[in-house]
């Protein structure tokens, strides 16, 4: 493979741009399904409160971090101040009251790497996963949904890139593929990266917010009103960064040496993190940094045939890009 290639753009890419607006547009979720959502975390809060009045529920995931679509189910996080609690307990009994309260395909999955319960609320037909004192996660939401009110090409790249995933299948992390999270933060380090850069780096930034969890630091500038226009001086509209981020991971990413790494708003070795070789199920053969837990590899669960899966699609979705008359159909179609 020829990396670092580097190939001039197709000429009418802008004519590309209604069309991959459009789709943007037809996938953002209409505001009744916001009053939805809060009517059911609503409902929710008033039956956790019975058992732990001291609780707190958090929505993290795409309901909160701007990148969902329409009809997404909703994550939600029970906080629990309670250092010494058993999550699979709470997770039984939280099932149990959930049940008697009506609510549908009540499921507890205590064994998961994220301990959840599922359900479906009949009321509204939303379906939503509770897992238990998952704090970071709440906290990466909140920074990819200040890295989103930046500059809007970020949410736009990464509804195309998502849609493009669940089309094409490669958004199947027990198959070996990449999750949403995973796809976002690709693209606000893509976005970081543009000369000029469309996104900072927040993380390097003077911390306005700080919080310690789980003992992980996390701090970062989210006074984002303050950032508002950071990316003007780049002039670049939707479809030639589509095209441009599906050139990168297809011909230009250093497999081999780069980790992506939205935390230093670079790429950094995998030298230094000592992510060159297969350790245990983690064989780093696509390197995302998580912005705060950084010795977790969002890559982790790409495996020696997913990778190739995975590269194939990135360079079938750059050749279309780049020769396609009609790239905004072929793009998505299902595999
Ligand atoms: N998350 C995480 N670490 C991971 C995967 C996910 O912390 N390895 C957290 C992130 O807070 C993320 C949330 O779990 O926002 C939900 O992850 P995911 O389902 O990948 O993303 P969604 O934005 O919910 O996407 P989708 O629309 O596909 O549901
Ligand atoms: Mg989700």
């Amino acid at each position: 493979r020829m990396l670092k290639r580097q190939i001039a753009c197709r000429n009418d890419i802008n004519r590309m741009n209604g069309g991959l607006l459009a789709i943007y547009e037809s996938l953002i979720p209409p505001e009744e399904e916001k009053t939805k959502q809060k009517q059911l975390l609503a409902l929710l809060d008033r039956i956790v409160r019975r058992e732990w009045p001291d609780a707190r529920l958090y929505v993290y995931g795409s309901c909160a971090n701007s990148f969902g679509f329409s009809k997404s189910d909703i994550d939600i996080c029970l906080a629990i101040e309670d250092a010494n609690i058993d999550k699979s307990e709470v997770l039984l009994k939280l099932a149990d009251m959930l049940q008697s309260d009506n609510l549908q395909n009540v499921q507890a999955l205590t064994r998961a790497r994220v301990p959840i319960v599922k359900l479906m609320d009949p009321e509204t037909g939303i379906s939503c996963d509770i897992c238990v004192n998952n704090v970071l996660a709440v906290v990466n939401t909140k920074l990819l949904l200040d890295y989103a009110q930046i500059d809007v090409r970020l949410r736009q790249l990464a509804f195309i890139v998502k849609h493009w995933a669940k089309s094409r299948g490669v958004n199947e992390t027990y198959q070996g593929t990449l999750s949403s999270y995973a796809y976002v933060l690709m693209c606000i380090h893509f976005l970081q990266q543009r000369r000029p850069a469309i996104l900072p780096c927040l993380q390097g930034m003077e911390a306005t917010c700080t919080v310690t969890v789980d003992n992980i630091k996390c701090g970062y500038f989210d006074k984002v009103e303050k950032l508002y226009g950071f990316g003007s001086h780049n002039g670049e509209s939707l479809a030639p960064l589509v095209w441009a981020f599906f050139n990168y991971w297809a011909y230009c990413h250093d497999y081999a040496n780069d980790v992506i790494s939205v935390r230093t708003g670079s790429t950094v070795s995998k030298r230094a993190k000592d992510w060159t070789r297969r350790i245990g199920n983690d064989r780093h053969l696509i390197c995302i940094e998580d912005p705060f837990e950084v010795s977790h590899d969002l890559g982790r669960v790409v495996d020696k045939f997913s990778i190739r899966v995975l590269r194939e699609e990135f360079e079938r979705a750059a050749e279309i890009m780049q020769y396609d008359p009609n790239p905004c159909v072929k793009l998505f179609e299902p595999y």
